[in-house]
């Protein structure tokens, strides 16, 4: 980046000492606590479109960026909750939250002369990088958990030329191996979330959902793992209120599964530091992270908002993706349907007050994850060319009987094929 513009520093969020900013300085050296990027000479300004319209609070670089127009994503009005918004990153360019770090990030990485960018990832890190690297000419390396990682999310590294280092672990291990090497091999740059500068990219998701709101959400929901984008959410939403373009901030709420929720135990139980979870499991195989980095950053995030942070078990999770589906037309993956279903449960225990103006941040599309989609209850029916109008007429009301009927069902067992219509003659 180009430290000479404005007074950019990094400062530390445990013990508020500032530095210079270097592009591999990510930890305080006094502390070892998180950085945080404190713009130099902030301003509202936003123009043109995407992630780099608000290039006047990202980092500034003195080449043009790497990007592929991400950013500028939907905000679909619920029709299910009056007040609730979705905000649904799936349409990025590589379908998920992802790239608006990417392109602050890549563009960062390659400016500072890094040959390979590295990432572990539960799958969608991987996949972004992998895009950015390649429009940058840059060699991606992902660590992937063995046996851990979406379909989809593996097929598009492949696709982007990634090299893959499978980790016999979970993430946590693959996180530390990556940190290791870009350690101790300076030409491996990291780009995973406790790197501040990317993070200024994710910070773009808020500022879109103000504009499109014209003013600040009483809540912001985020599924949360490594808990980068919650961190980034708030940061923004900070900023906007110190630069007096708003002039409150929304309620920051995190949603873990159950199985992988060291943030939201911390928070339920008013603990200072989580307790990490050493072998984490659900579902959401985005958020199964049981040593989330920017733990400390995402605390203060849920705690100076008044925030709070709720568990839901992977049947919630499940049966939330299936309603996004079939009555908003919105497909995610497990990890994103987190935030839904987080949302019911903080409108049971009122957490959350019905009318309220919340958005849900639907991190990823359901596509990469085929694997949780074919579960799904299918409505299908195998015909003759030949069948009569009046018995494909009377199969298909029986078709929408039952689909109704599942749906009030529960659980897992909402989403098994009815097989009363399948291979009809
Ligand atoms: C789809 C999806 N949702 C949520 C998350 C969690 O984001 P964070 O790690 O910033 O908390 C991730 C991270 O990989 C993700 O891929």
């Amino acid at each position: 980046m180009n430290s000479d513009v404005g007074e950019t520093l990094l400062k530390c969020v445990s013990c508020g000492r500032e530095y210079k900013p270097s592009p591999r300085l990510f930890r305080c050296p006094r502390c070892g606590g998180l950085l945080e990027v404190v713009l130099g000479n902030p301003t509202w300004r936003p123009k043109g479109r995407g992630v780099w319209r608000y290039r006047d609070l990202l980092p500034q670089t003195k080449i043009s960026p790497v990007t592929m127009g991400e950013g500028s994503t939907p905000l679909i009005a619920s029709r299910l909750h009056k007040g609730l918004y979705y905000k649904f990153e799936g349409s990025n360019p590589t379908g998920s939250f992802k790239d608006r770090g990417m392109t602050v990030a890549t563009t960062i990485a390659l400016e500072n002369g890094a040959s390979s960018v590295i990432a572990a990832s539960t799958g969608n890190t991987a996949s972004s990088m992998a895009a950015y690297a390649s429009r940058a000419g840059l060699r991606p390396v992902i660590f992937l958990p063995r046996n851990k990682v979406a379909k989809g999310k593996i097929l598009q590294s492949i696709a982007y030329g990634a090299a893959i280092v499978w980790v016999e672990g979970g993430f946590d291990d693959a996180i530390s191996l990556a940190m290791k090497l870009s350690e101790e091999k300076q030409k491996y740059y990291p780009m995973n979330s406790f790197n501040p500068w990317r993070l200024e990219g994710q910070k773009t998701l808020y500022y879109e959902v103000f504009e499109d709101l014209g003013k600040p959400p009483d809540a912001m929901v985020y599924p949360v793992g490594n808990a980068g984008n919650i961190s980034a959410g708030w940061k923004a939403a900070q900023e906007l209120l110190m630069l007096g373009v708003a002039d409150t901030v929304p309620r920051f709420l995190g949603v873990q599964a159950r199985g992988a929720s060291p943030i939201a135990d911390a928070v339920s139980k008013g603990l200072e530091k989580p307790v990490f979870v050493d072998s984490p499991e659900t579902i959401a195989s985005a958020i199964r992270i049981g040593k989330p980095v920017n733990w400390p950053k995402a605390l203060k995030a849920i705690r100076e908002s008044k925030g709070t942070a709720v568990v839901v078990g992977d049947d919630e999770i499940l049966q939330a993706q299936m309603t996004l589906a079939r009555h908003e037309g919105i497909i995610v993956e497990p990890a994103s349907a987190a935030s839904y279903a987080g949302y019911l449960k903080m409108l049971e225990e009122g957490l959350v007050d019905r009318g309220d103006t919340v958005v849900l941040v639907l991190t990823g599309h359901g596509l990469k994850d085929p694997a949780s989609l074919e579960s799904m209850v299918s409505n299908e029916v195998s015909v003759k060319p030949s069948i009569d109008t009046n018995e494909l007429d009377r199969v298909l009301s029986e078709i929408w009987q039952h689909s109704a009927a599942v749906e009030v069902q529960k659980g897992n067992d909402a989403r098994k094929p009815y097989p009363l219509y399948q291979n009809i003659p």
